[in-house]
């Protein structure tokens, strides 16, 4: 599945008037592609998500998907960066919602999501309540919502923003598992510059209000990547290249002075 968004524009009508989150943002990612994207807070990185999973229409622009699948079968699912679990709903129960709307039966949608509960170390909490796990548990259950239904593009808002550094690793080298075995296209924000380098193709830097595309950035590094490995002496000239980009708009847009 490739997906080209073109000269995407997003203006919200906020309280104290219209507010420019994005403005004529292109950028095409290709089949099987893993791309991150940074920038500074507020720069429209959630807004961008929504609107290629279909959550949000454009002002002005459009995204198009070719070699989707047909209608009745998942396109994208996203993990939200507050995880957005049903707060009256089981862990397990939360994992099978998505299965609902495919005429799977109950057993079945019951049977998957313990999979992948069982997957992510969380059996003994399958029928809990999301306000009885702690936060990164709750990212955990988000992230396999998004999987059990197996659709072709993942979207990742900072999925694993709230998480031990061990748990992340695990989930990191889960994530490219899936993304390798199922060769799905993903698409994964985050503001842990060394997160976006270690999975990602291509990273996209963004800049602020609006936000616009500064700069994509090519990751040449092989796959698969054994992730608890060192790191290859390129990893820290990517590094601090991108984090150069965002130094300036990371200070502004915390009204920083140096
Ligand atoms: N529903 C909304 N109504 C009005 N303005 C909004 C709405 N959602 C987002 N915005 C504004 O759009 C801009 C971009 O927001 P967005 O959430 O996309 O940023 P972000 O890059 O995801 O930030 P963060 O890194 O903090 O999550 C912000 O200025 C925000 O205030
Ligand atoms: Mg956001």
């Amino acid at each position: 599945m490739k997906i080209e968004c073109q000269q995407l524009t997003k203006v919200y009508e906020a309280t104290n008037g219209p507010l420019s989150s994005l403005e004529d943002v292109t950028f095409s990612v290709d089949d099987r592609e893993f791309v991150g994207i940074v920038g500074p807070s507020g720069c429209g990185k959630t807004t961008l998500l929504k609107l290629i999973a279909g959550l949000l229409e454009p002002t002005s622009g459009r995204v198009i998907m070719s070699g989707a699948p047909a209608e009745g079968y998942p396109r994208s699912s996203m993990v939200f960066q507050d995880h957005g679990l049903f707060p009256w709903m089981t862990v397990l129960d939360n994992v099978a919602f998505g299965l609902q709307m495919y005429g799977i039966d109950r057993a079945e949608r019951r049977d998957r999501a313990r999979a992948f509960v069982d997957r992510v170390g969380l059996s003994q909490f399958a029928d809990s309540y999301p306000g009885q796990l702690s936060v990164g548990m709750g990212q955990r259950v988000g992230i396999i919502r998004a999987f059990v239904t197996d659709p072709p593009l993942l979207l990742m808002d900072e999925p694993f923003g709230a998480l031990d550094s061990q748990t992340r690793l695990v989930l990191q080298e889960e994530l490219l598992r899936i993304w390798g075995e199922y060769q799905k296209v993903v698409i994964f924000v985050t503001h842990d510059i060394d997160e976006a380098i270690r999975l990602s193709d291509r990273i996209l830097v963004m800049t602020g209000r609006p936000g616009r595309i500064l700069e994509e950035v090519p990751i040449p590094l092989d796959r698969p990547r054994e992730l608890t490995r060192r790191k290859p002496a390129a990893v820290g000239e990517i590094k601090w290249h991108i984090w150069g980009l965002l130094e300036e708009q990371v200070r502004k847009s915390l009204w920083v002075a140096d």
